[in-house]
């Protein structure tokens, strides 16, 4: 397994590999590897000749308040377990690497950002948006994986590939849970216990609004009202935002008759958690 921290090597390598007629899988991480990202690294395996597993903490997604410091870290381990999964390259850039001075252009994120997410986090797709076309172009991948945990990221993935035209084909990736439910996660080291025993009811609380569409309710307000409900009644954490929007366009509808995802955002002490579940209006799958 090569590690890098240089674009030039990256690149040389990569560019070989094209030449090679080889086919290369991009999996973009920010690090502390968890069963979420082992299944996305797993899937580009069995897709590519070529793995690339990219570590980086993007500074440009967070907001000033935060938790960029607390984001957790563990480089050895995340190496470690990259080796034993058969990845082929770790770009590993650090900051100067990746932004070595002030940018002088910017993305702006105008559709699919200004709701869930987005609306909670200004700017933090117009920072995923840069460094993942960054990263595209440094790595020139021809698949790209990510979780649909991040199901408002996948949305806005899907529109950078298609108005940037990067011959890239998006694969999102199951969510992967604990044995309770909640959707695993990097910031779930930062719960504490009591947070821990009541987060799962974020997962409940969206099957439990599934569940209601299922049974007959087509009208948005009505259940996103009752999961509020449902999540409010069991856990002291703070209700960031439950949404029922179309997916993956994600504009506000009042009547469910298309694919859409109800999502929620619940803030605790020292980690903001998000999950969703994206029904179909044939019936329903759950990311
Ligand atoms: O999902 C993440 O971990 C990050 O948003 C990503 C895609 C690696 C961009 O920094």
């Amino acid at each position: 397994m090569e590690v890098s921290k240089n674009i030039n090597n990256v690149q040389q390598t990569v560019l070989k590999m094209k030449r090679e007629g080889r086919m290369i899988g991009i999996v973009p991480t920010m690090g502390y590897l968890h069963e979420g990202h082992i299944r996305l690294i797993e899937k580009a395996k069995t897709d590519n000749d070529f793995v690339v597993l990219t570590i980086f903490v993007n500074p440009l997604q967070f907001g000033e308040s935060e938790d960029l410091n607390a984001y957790p870290r563990d480089e050895k381990r995340d190496l470690d377990k990259a080796e034993e999964l058969g990845v082929d390259l770790v770009f590993l850039p650090n900051e100067k690497t990746m932004y070595p001075g002030p940018l002088s252009l910017n993305i702006s994120v105008v559709r699919r950002a200004d709701v869930l997410c987005g609306k909670s986090r200004p700017g933090h797709f117009e920072g995923v948006a840069m460094v993942l076309t960054k990263l595209f172009n440094i790595c020139q991948p021809d698949n790209a994986y990510f979780g649909k945990k991040d199901a408002q990221q996948v949305a806005v993935v899907d529109a950078l590939i298609e108005d940037f035209n990067f011959p890239i084909r998006l694969n999102p990736v199951d969510t992967v849970r604990e044995h309770d439910g909640l959707a695993k996660s990097s910031r779930n080291v930062n719960l504490t216990s009591g947070e821990r025993m009541e987060a799962p009811s974020i997962h409940q609380a969206l099957e439990f609004g599934k569940d209601l569409f299922c049974r007959g309710e087509k009208t948005a307000g009505k259940i996103v009202e009752q999961t509020r409900q449902f999540l409010e009644a069991r856990t002291h954490g703070k209700i960031d935002y439950i949404e029922l929007l179309s997916y993956p366009e994600l504009e506000v509808i009042e009547e469910i008759d298309q694919q859409v995802i109800l999502a929620a955002a619940v803030f605790y002490k020292k980690a903001r958690l998000i999950d969703n579940i994206i029904i179909n209006k044939d019936g329903c799958i759950t990311m």
